[in-house]
């Protein structure tokens, strides 16, 4: 029997539909972010950006902002202290180090002033004279200068991939598709702003900082200023929205905290939200092409999917859009690459399923057209493909619930009244598309680790450093750790966001839920039983010399499984032996299960559109989204989860676009005005429905992670929908009313 069957507790807090832990919190205010925290003698630090795309400063005037009243400093790279941007993994930052402009909007200077209102005064009286060079801001008109990639792409795999050869089994195909899809840069738009709150404590530095990963902040802003990570503190108590932008540290984090040690006070620094589209990353715009060949009976016998994408001339990052192609569908002959070119643009990064979001759309908008040319159903020719191994690793599958999701996806959303012909339906004179695509994400997990304890008074604190980006963390992690100790859920307080709690991942990858699940599953699972050794062992108790196999955890009690009679409450454990509580503390970390199984979360998206017909409007009308993701810890929230992910979906496929200025690289549309986010008038009632899945071999509490698959196959349903409706393919997103006229 192993460490987690014994004391088995049976409450079954996981899976509930539980309000979120920090609703009240949230909805009264009296959530702290990153740039609430009242520090004595905090000083407001304001950033000023480059103008320019490409070049040099020549000339830097800051004598009229220093004359500001209240201010500090005012810091160029004439005056910055040294350090190393590139130290420490992830993310080249420029820190005022040089003179060079790689991109609009860099930060070339930090005003420090005793109000805000004074700093951003002083900075607008900065004056910059440029030495502008010709940027280059155009993928189309630059990829001649394509690379093949120097790292790997994100999760580690390699860059190209090739099973057979497509070439052959394009020659075999009786049909083929060959298209080109693009999507533009996105911006991720979070609502709370990217902000840090730097403290100097003597040699030590407090950062209250908006991010994915407060570990990652802590060691990286250790690496760049050249201090040991353990004179870092990182707190993110709360965190409004990240979406893959908080996920790596950005220039400002860093700037605040040399800021901050240079006027000798707290600074806070707040990035405006026009400051948002630039230097903290972006979904870079990416040229995709597919190409599928099949049977006449609809068999792939090829499938390639080649993505070029935009980075910085400084820095790399791959969005990773052939990835997918790789593992969803079965065929012999499958050939992928990644491809980039440097752009005079600020360094891309995840956003929201990174590849698997933009990827899907080209991939699956491909796979309807290819059943609309062999006019089998869009479900139909996915099963005739459906992969029962993975088919580009060769292993089985951990678990997989595709076919179940196609089935009850249609089901429920009455596929089978589609008529397949382009422009066929219609609601008088408005046109109804009926478009549906895979979705899948992959089930990734990392080294955390947890704290468990239960104290006298029969509670119990848990704790684990990681984040809640507004996934509900607090609450599902409450809930593992009830059902591991044992204990009622109001009985259990969670605590997160802080370096001195054990380690964790950064918040990424939808790989929270496994990792510190894992991690808090075990610790709350080692603390029971500690407790559960202390009884058995102890001749005043009742369960003094029982099997620990027969006894059961329950509302913070321990009793023989026969005999509920024989009973103690922990509290009355811990009193007796003297102990104001009693502590397990785990290093959880993945085993060889990757090895083994493939594992994936999929799902299946189907979306219905409105289009009319004389303006080119189209609007969302209804969605099912069907999910096999492995365990649910909170069926409230996850619902909310992939709601949340679809809306980010529709978002990209009807209005998300980063539009820059071709001469000088600035985003013309950098505030929420012009940046356009769905709103609630554009989101339908979108219905969410879990397949039951078993998965016992992923992570010791089988959830697969739902942060991104929500988003991915989004846009490929509503461009499949869009042609059914229309007739017209848009292979070019978002799918504006422009391009349906
Ligand atoms: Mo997510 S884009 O992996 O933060």
């Amino acid at each position: 029997m192993n460490l987690s069957e014994m004391g088995k507790p049976s409450n079954g807090v996981v899976g509930k539909p539980l309000n979120r832990v920090d609703g009240y919190l949230k909805v009264t205010g009296g959530a702290r972010y990153s740039a609430e925290f009242p520090v004595a003698k905090l000083v407001h630090a304001v950033t000023i950006q480059s103008t320019i795309a490409k070049g040099k400063i020549a000339q830097i005037d800051t004598r009229a902002a220093e004359q500001v009243p209240g201010v500090l400093i005012v810091m160029t790279h004439l005056n910055a202290p040294k350090v190393d941007g590139e130290a420490g993994g992830e993310r080249k930052l420029p820190l005022l180090q040089d003179n060079l402009v790689r991109y609009s909007s860099q930060h070339i200077g930090v005003v420090v002033a005793d109000t805000f209102e004074q700093a951003m005064q002083a900075a607008a009286l900065v004056k910059v004279r440029y030495d502008e060079e010709q940027p280059a801001l155009n993928l189309k008109e630059n990829l001649d200068k394509e690379y093949v990639p120097e790292g790997k792409i994100p999760r580690n795999e390699p860059t190209d991939s090739a099973h057979g050869s497509v070439a052959q089994g394009l020659a075999a195909a009786t049909l083929k598709v060959e298209q080109t899809y693009t999507t533009p840069v996105e911006n991720h738009n979070p609502m709370e702003p990217h902000a840090t709150t730097a403290v100097w404590q003597g040699d030590r530095l407090l950062l209250y900082d908006a991010t994915q990963g407060v570990f990652g902040v802590k060691n990286k802003v250790a690496a760049v200023l050249g201090i040991p990570p353990e004179n870092v503190r990182t707190i993110a108590d709360f965190v409004g929205g990240g979406f893959g932008c908080k996920g790596s540290v950005w220039a400002h984090v860093v700037l605040a905290a040399m800021a901050a040690r240079q006027v000798n006070r707290p600074v806070k620094l707040v990035l405006g939200r026009i400051q948002m589209f630039g230097p903290v990353g972006f979904r870079p715009q990416t040229i995709q092409q597919v190409a599928l060949g099949a049977t006449r009976e609809g068999k792939l016998t090829a499938l390639r999917h080649a993505g070029t994408s935009l980075t910085s001339t400084f820095d790399e990052f791959m969005e990773p859009v052939a990835k997918t192609a790789r593992m969803i569908y079965a065929c012999p002959n499958i050939e992928t690459s990644h491809r980039l070119v440097r752009l005079n643009v600020g360094t891309p990064t995840y956003m929201r399923a990174p590849g698997e979001a933009s990827g899907s759309f080209a991939l699956e908008s491909a796979m309807d057209e290819l059943a609309d040319a062999l006019k089998i159903d869009p479900i139909e020719l996915r099963l005739r493909n459906y992969a029962l191994v993975d088919p580009d690793k060769g292993l089985p599958w951990s678990s997989k619930s595709l076919k179940e999701c196609y089935k009850l996806g249609a089901e429920r959303f009455g596929w089978h009244k589609r008529n397949p012909t382009p422009r066929s339906m219609r609601d008088g004179n408005t046109l109804i598309g009926w478009g549906m695509a895979t979705a899948t994400y992959p089930t990734n997990r990392s080294p955390a680790s947890a704290s468990a304890q239960i104290m006298a008074d029969g509670t119990a604190v848990v704790r684990s450093g990681s984040q809640d980006i507004g996934t509900g963390t607090y609450t599902v992690m409450m809930q593992v750790a009830a059902d591991a100790l044992g204990l009622p859920a109001d009985q259990v307080r969670f605590e997160l966001g802080d370096t001195e709690m054990p380690p964790t991942p950064v918040s990424g990858g939808s790989q929270t839920a496994a990792s510190v699940g894992s991690a808090v599953h075990l610790a709350g699972t080692e603390a029971r039983s500690k407790l559960l050794q202390l009884a058995l062992a102890d001749q005043s108790s009742p369960l003094y010399g029982a099997n620990a196999q027969d006894v059961i955890a329950q509302d913070g009690s321990l009793f023989l499984k026969d005999k509920s009679s024989k009973t103690e409450t922990y509290g009355a454990i811990l009193s007796r032996h003297g102990l104001k509580m009693i502590e397990a503390r785990v290093d959880a970390k993945p085993g060889e299960e990757k090895e083994k199984y493939s594992m994936h979360s999929f799902g299946a998206q189907f979306a219905e559109v409105r289009v009319n017909p004389d303006s080119g409007e189209v609007r969302v009308s209804r969605w099912v989204g069907t999910f096999g993701v492995g365990r649910l810890l909170n069926a409230k929230t996850a619902n909310s989860q992939l709601i949340g992910g679809i809306v980010y979906g529709i978002g990209m496929a009807l209005m998300e676009h980063t539009v820059m200025d071709p001469n000088r690289g600035r985003v013309v549309n950098a505030d929420l005005a012009e940046y356009h986010v769905p709103v609630n008038a554009d989101v339908p009632e979108i219905e969410v429905i879990f397949v039951d899945e078993h998965d016992p071999y992923i992570n010791p509490i089988g959830v697969k992670g739902i942060g991104e698959i929500g988003i991915t196959g989004t846009a490929a349903a509503i461009a499949n929908a869009v042609y059914h409706a229309t007739g017209k393919r848009i292979r070019d997103l978002p799918i504006t009313i422009d391009k349906l006229l």
